[in-house]
């Protein structure tokens, strides 16, 4: 989907035209991918809007950019206002917020230290980011994940997604919606930008943080919410031929949201329909984002938007 753009863009502290944020080539992070970013929806209710687990998505930028060694100078609070600044100051909503931090024009070579640090944070409306109405029909990837101790998962950094662009373009190329990456030992770890969950005798299993996954939001929200449903969360390494023997099996992600899948490399899972334990997160999940169910954890940061426009799909 191309990009809607939107008004402005915050950057380094300052409001600026959309068109005017641009960077020179020989910026560090075109040639050695030095960036962390961030991922985060703003959601309609009917009394307003507000942006989803805005401070823990600014904990886990800050948290990137420390693995990286990129001193960011601003505070998570600072950069949550800023969120807030830009989406009230383009007045689109619901939409998808880009905060991205890098390795600026400054000196050639791997060394990015010497290159200054920039930040930005864009928004603009972007819809479901996973097809599959009915369901995704998905595969296992050939490409593995991240390997432990390469490219650290726990950092949401630009390059990761070099792997991620390899797991999505042989998954779209062979007809499917999203591919799932096994770890380096074989175990399942998570799609391209997405974490796993797999329903199995009323048990709800997802892959630990060891097995090369990101730190989810979404994820740790679902494992909220499920233990608050009462159902057995269990976060273990887990074997690929499970995803063949689910009776339920979804994905979860901030563009991805709580997304079921149908089917894995052609088995359907359980019997495709979306199964009663990924419907109850579901419904939770949505009820709080859109309003009609109370945000009794305060995931949503209120954003005072006059002017509402469509999102695209
Ligand atoms: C590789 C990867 N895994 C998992 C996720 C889901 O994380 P979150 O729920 O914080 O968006 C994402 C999206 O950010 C991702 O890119």
């Amino acid at each position: 989907m191309t990009i809607q753009t939107t008004a402005n863009i915050w950057h380094n502290g300052k409001l600026i035209p959309w068109d005017q944020a641009q960077i020179h080539v020989m910026s560090h992070v075109v040639h050695y991918g030095s960036s962390v970013f961030e991922g985060i929806r703003c959601y309609t209710q009917p009394n307003g809007a507000g942006v989803f687990r805005l401070p823990e998505h600014m904990a886990r930028l800050l948290d990137s950019a420390k693995i990286y060694r990129m001193p960011l100078p601003y505070t998570a609070e600072q950069l949550s206002a800023a969120v807030v600044d830009v989406i009230e100051a383009n007045g689109v909503t619901p939409c998808y917020i880009r905060p991205i931090a890098f390795r600026g024009y400054g000196e050639m070579g791997v060394n990015p230290l010497k290159s200054p640090v920039e930040v930005y944070i864009a928004n603009f409306p972007w819809g479901k980011y996973v097809h599959g109405d009915a369901g995704a029909d998905v595969c296992v990837s050939s490409w593995n994940r991240l390997a432990p101790n390469t490219m650290p998962s726990l950092a949401k950094a630009g390059a990761n997604y070099m792997n991620s662009q390899l797991i999505r373009m042989e998954a779209e190329i062979n007809g499917y919606s999203e591919g799932i990456a096994l770890d380096t030992n074989g175990y399942l770890s998570e799609g391209s930008g997405e974490n796993l969950f797999v329903v199995r005798g009323g048990v709800l299993y997802t892959t630990p943080l060891a097995n090369s996954v990101l730190n989810g939001i979404t994820r740790s929200s679902v494992i909220t919410l499920a233990r608050q449903l009462g159902i057995d969360v269990v976060e273990q390494a887990l074997p690929r031929e499970l995803l063949y023997i689910a009776d339920e099996a979804f994905f979860t992600g901030t563009a991805a949201e709580v997304t079921h899948l149908r089917s894995v490399d052609r088995i359907l899972v359980g019997d495709g329909t979306m199964g009663p334990i990924t419907k109850a997160l579901h419904d939770e999940f949505f009820g709080i984002v859109n309003g009609t169910r109370p945000d009794r954890h305060n995931w949503l940061t209120p954003v005072n938007v006059k002017v509402a426009e469509p999102v695209g799909v």
